[in-house]
């Protein structure tokens, strides 16, 4: 921590509390919050501060959307886990809205976005077993360097960061990695016939917003095509609006075979998260094969109809394209020598610092948060700014004036 910085006695109080009985296996900024509404949140002294990480990309709709809030409590009122063990009244409604919005035959909810990623793997290998014809127990599925799409063994085991993979093998089979945004690699990597499907995020978030050529997605959708193998797009972070589109493919009007979302699906009030594919895809799962104790509770499928809604009723892609334009072409004026580099498309944006001290990003998070802006960074030198879609052009403004302020302090 900067030595301008003292935590009040009341955040010390909590962030004690989590050093002593929590794992220690986060790193959070120093800020206890307490309170969110639209792009604000509040600290326990009842400090107030932009939130521009939006629980990394949850909080799409901004926190607490009122009528988000609104579906969560009179459906917590009134049912909200029956199991899959019976229907509940909810699913089919939720199934019929969310696979019309995509344009897909079927939906298979789950709860975490990491679930996600493991339903589509599942799903894909069984499809290439069943449908393919790959031999048993052969199948592969190729994966991009730098990706990230959670923690379970499955997701470290394609994991290039040695953070997530160091000291917790043995690994996942039939995984290899090839590198992101390279479409001749794709091509070779395709030509083995135990390829079933190449998974990817068509921005690459948590790598600190890695935005791959104009081409490269509708690249990746053609070989797939071509060499029969499945398009997975992980759209965890990139989809529902964050990118200035319903979802990043969307910038190339490409349909992934396989679509996973998460994350604001649900606007940052519980874990949703939501495996689109077709028939042919989707129906090699037979019941007993697949599933989990809250994907599809009623509660998740009235709040997940809300937040999609509210995206679109909003017209919040439309607001993250114009306020991304806005936000990037205020920062590159900054004209700041400590950025070298300044990303993103619609609201998923990010900076890369350059500076003589290599906590410098670090730093200028903890100034950021002083001065009334929350972010965290990413890789070191990368820090992610997006905030909730709601954000205004004065809003925008106002947080460039902060980010400006901040950058001369860390001079
Ligand atoms: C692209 C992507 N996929 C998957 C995940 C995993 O989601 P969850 O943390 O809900 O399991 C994340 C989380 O940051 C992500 O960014």
């Amino acid at each position: 921590m900067t030595n301008t910085q003292t935590l009040s006695r009341n955040a010390q109080y909590y962030l004690d509390l989590e050093e002593k009985h929590g794992a220690h296996n986060y790193h959070p900024l120093p800020v206890v919050l307490n309170k969110g509404l639209g792009v604000y949140v509040w600290d326990v002294d009842n400090k107030k501060y932009f939130d521009f990480l939006s629980g990394y990309s949850a909080v799409n709709q901004g926190h607490c959307h009122p009528r988000i809030i609104e579906s969560l409590k009179s459906q917590a009122d009134t049912l909200t886990l029956t199991s899959r063990a019976f229907h509940n009244n909810l699913l089919g409604e939720y199934e019929k809205y969310i696979t019309e919005y995509f344009g897909y035959d079927k939906v298979l909810p789950m709860n975490t976005g990491v679930e996600g990623g493991e339903t589509a793997i599942k799903l894909a290998r069984r499809w290439g077993y069943t449908v393919k014809g790959i031999e048993t127990n052969k199948a592969k599925i190729i994966f991009v360097e730098g990706n990230f799409w959670g923690r379970t063994m499955a997701a470290i085991s394609s994991s290039t960061d040695p953070s997530s993979f160091k000291d917790f093998g043995p690994f996942m089979p039939g995984f290899e990695n090839i590198p992101y945004n390279d479409l001749a690699a794709l091509e070779k990597a395709l030509q083995d016939k135990n390829v079933a499907a190449f998974m990817f995020e068509p921005i690459q978030g948590e790598a600190g917003v890695v935005i791959p050529d104009e081409g490269y997605i509708s690249g990746v959708r053609k070989l797939c095509t071509d060499y029969n193998v499945l398009m997975i797009a992980d759209e965890i972070q990139t989809g529902l609006a964050r990118t200035g589109k319903m979802l990043a493919c969307d910038h190339e009007n490409v349909k992934p075979d396989i679509l996973i979302l998460g994350k604001a699906l649900s606007g940052g009030t519980l874990p949703i998260s939501a495996v689109l594919a077709n028939d042919d895809i989707m129906l090699t799962i037979k019941p007993g094969e697949h599933g989990s104790t809250y994907g599809g509770n009623p509660l998740a499928c009235k709040v997940a109809i809300t937040a999609l809604q509210v995206l679109k009723d909003e017209h919040m892609a439309e607001n993250a394209e114009r306020m991304g334009v806005i936000f990037r072409s205020a920062l590159t004026k900054l004209n700041s020598p400590f950025i070298t580099t300044i990303r993103g498309r619609g609201l998923l944006n990010a900076i890369v610092i350059k500076h003589e001290n290599p906590d410098a990003a670090w730093e200028l998070c903890l100034i950021l948060k002083e001065n009334g802006l929350l972010a965290k960074p990413t890789h070191g030198d990368k820090i992610r700014f997006a905030p909730p879609l709601t954000i205004s052009e004065s809003e925008i403004m106002e947080c460039v004036g902060i980010i400006e302020k901040s950058l001369k302090s860390l001079a």
